[in-house]
């Protein structure tokens, strides 16, 4: 079936049609050997043969879904007594190949991204890269206003486990009832084990953010939708991934 080169370009994880103007504008980008320019012209990703630079391109659509965990689902691909956030899809992305970016606890519930770009993928959970996750909590005490500028302090200053991990500096804030802790690391049950060590425990989490990408209000618990063009396009920039390779 025949597809715009911009919409196609999208697919593939190119960017906003802005962004695949400037492409088409600035790389060399040829359709069965002669040079596109125009977004808007017709290709057929089956049969026709693409370059990039010169080097052979083989289409492959890339996907990106925004997915409101539920809780009491393991975010995992394959799970021999729970379901997985894979089973919460429906067609056309049921059995496709995408796969959870970091992973929430079966109790956690909110954003979680799903997709098939490695890269991405990679660059979101590396530790280097640090990008900030906003997570709600609801805690089993109560925190007034002296505890919560206890907290937020140990907080900004890097709490430490008990296994000796240091953790990098993290921000509190109070968001009506709940607590929102913003991390950079991933590390297993990392919110949940800061909360320990300050005296208090986690009873409910969310997480509501992952870099520029927010989890949408609109979105039911176990809905899944497909991320924008600009939203794909923030989340790359973020990660410094501007051009696909
Ligand atoms: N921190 C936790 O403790 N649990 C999660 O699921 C995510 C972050």
């Amino acid at each position: 079936m025949k597809s715009r080169v911009d919409k196609l370009l999208a697919g593939a994880g190119f960017g906003s049609r802005r962004d695949i103007k400037r492409v088409l504008r600035e790389r060399t980008f040829c359709v069965n050997g002669v040079p596109c320019r125009d977004p808007s012209f017709h290709v057929d990703p089956e049969h026709d043969q693409f370059e990039l630079d010169g080097e052979n391109w083989a289409f492959r659509a890339r996907i990106y879904l925004m997915l409101n965990k539920p809780a009491g689902v393991v975010t995992s691909t394959a799970d021999p007594v729970h379901r997985t956030v894979l089973d919460l899809l429906e067609e056309p992305w049921r059995g496709s190949d995408v796969f959870p970016v970091g992973r929430l606890d079966i109790d956690t519930r909110g954003l979680l991204l799903l997709t098939n770009d490695g890269a991405l993928a990679h660059r979101l959970t590396s530790p280097k890269t640090g990008v900030e996750k906003k997570y709600l909590a609801d805690l089993e005490l109560p925190v007034d206003d002296d505890l919560f500028a206890e907290y937020a302090r140990r907080f900004s200053e890097g709490v430490a486990f008990h296994n000796g991990h240091n953790c990098l500096p993290a921000k509190l804030e109070r968001a009506s009832k709940r607590l929102a802790l913003t991390i950079e690391e991933g590390k297993y049950h990392q919110v949940k084990k800061m909360f320990r060590v300050v005296g208090n425990r986690v009873i409910g989490l969310e997480r509501v953010s992952m870099g520029p990408l927010v989890l949408d209000p609109g979105l039911p618990p176990g809905a899944v939708r497909e991320l924008t063009a600009d939203e794909i396009t923030g989340l790359r920039e973020a990660v410094g991934l501007v051009d696909p390779e």
